[in-house]
């Protein structure tokens, strides 16, 4: 089977396509990617000497350049994770948003169609998206598949848009389609504009941690190596046409979890003086900020048997590890732009 993976040099695509090379063997995974500040091939070191592992820079907002890749590769299956995906970028700029996420994912339904030509057996568009186009909760409830969408950022307005084009063309084309709706993800590779890679490289160097509003919203975390399991999963086991929601029944407020995040960052670093905590600074809170959000993720178990396969303290441990480790990552993709979008970002707050 040949895949491709859109957005495979960012965090959750890059580790979808390790998942994937490393699990079946007798695939052949091209990871298409723009390499946005996002997107950094250097996620993938470990798997790109794979022969099975093909890479394409391209932009998928690009849609002759697209019908052109499908024509020539006459791909299998189509796992589509490129997007925008920071929701503070999307206030500051949401035309950018709009045209990677809602024209990007159009042109590659567009591209699978004309390649497929009618004849879908055994292929499949596989959409991967986000609980935010849920909206916000209250104190109680979950958001189910049947949850209506209410989405309140351009970037979850504009994945609420994707999710609608995706299940169009399964309605009106019959395109053999999935989507899933995940939860917050936390793990290695996350850009550190993300809050735990935020916080974790501000602790190291000592800086303001920047907490949104009373930082009492809540959110549903979820190890990113459980995403790419459960993607696994749906891509090989789930029903055509249907949609998934993944969350870890692992709800924390914003100052729980940066309180939880100063005592392992202090334990690793040696202040024992608890230090860390002391860079809390409550900032203007976001725009449009949603409250809570939580996923009901029963379907995805009961019909497929996934559940995470760690602990929210073991995920961030590991988490945690990996960013001291690689410390050079951190500096690399924390340097020229970086420094630019951090001033302007915080800055005004
Ligand atoms: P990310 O920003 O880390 O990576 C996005 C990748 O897409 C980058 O490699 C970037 O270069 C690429 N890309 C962006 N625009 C592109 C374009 N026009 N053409 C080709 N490539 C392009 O994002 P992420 O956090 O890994 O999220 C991946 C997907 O998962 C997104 O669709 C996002 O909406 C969804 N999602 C994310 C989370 C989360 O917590 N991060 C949770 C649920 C769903
Ligand atoms: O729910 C899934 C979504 O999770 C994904 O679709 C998005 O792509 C992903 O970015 C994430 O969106 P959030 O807005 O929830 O994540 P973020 O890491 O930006 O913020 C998490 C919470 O922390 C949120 O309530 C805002 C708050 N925050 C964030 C930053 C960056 C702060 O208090 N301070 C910060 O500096």
């Amino acid at each position: 089977m040949h895949i491709l993976i859109t957005g495979g040099a960012g965090f959750i695509g890059s580790h979808v396509v390790r998942h994937f090379l490393n699990r079946y063997p007798d695939y052949t995974v091209t990871n298409l990617d723009k390499l946005t500040y996002a997107g950094n091939l250097a996620n993938l070191k470990d798997v790109e000497s794979n022969p099975n592992y093909r890479f394409v820079k391209g932009d998928i907002a690009d849609g002759p350049f697209l019908l052109d890749l499908f024509n020539e590769q006459r791909f299998d299956a189509v796992v589509h994770l490129a997007a925008e995906s920071h929701v503070d970028r999307s206030i500051e700029s949401p035309v950018e948003f709009v045209i990677a996420n809602v024209l990007g994912t159009v042109n590659l339904l567009n591209a699978a169609r004309a390649t497929w030509g009618g004849k879908f057996d055994g292929k499949l568009f596989y959409h991967v998206s986000t609980d935010e186009v849920y909206g916000s909760l209250g104190s109680g409830g979950m958001f189910s598949e049947t949850t209506p969408y209410d989405p309140h950022s351009p970037y979850s307005a504009s994945k609420a848009s994707s999710d609608h084009f995706v299940r169009a063309f399964h309605d009106t084309y019959g395109l053999p389609v999935v989507i899933s709706n995940c939860s917050n993800n936390y793990g290695s590779h996350q850009f550190p504009e993300k809050l735990i890679p935020l916080f974790i490289n501000n602790i190291r160097l000592e800086k303001p941690l920047p907490v949104y509003g009373a930082g009492l919203n809540v959110r549903d975390w979820l190890w990113v190596v459980d995403h790419a399991r459960a993607i696994d999963e749906i891509f090989h086991r789930g029903t055509v046409g249907e949609t998934y929601n993944i969350g870890g029944h692992n709800e924390w407020t914003n100052i729980d979890l940066i309180r939880l995040l100063c005592r392992i960052m202090d334990r690793k670093l040696g202040r024992d003086d608890g230090s860390s905590e002391t860079l809390i600074t409550y900032v203007t809170d976001r725009a449009g900020h949603d409250l809570r959000y939580a996923i009901d993720a029963s379907k995805l178990q009961r019909e497929l048997g996934w559940v995470p396969s760690v602990t929210f303290e073991e995920g961030l441990e590991k988490t945690v590890d990996w960013y001291l480790d690689n410390q050079d990552w951190l500096d690399e993709v924390t340097s020229g732009a970086y420094q630019h979008y951090y001033e302007t970002m915080y800055a005004s707050r």
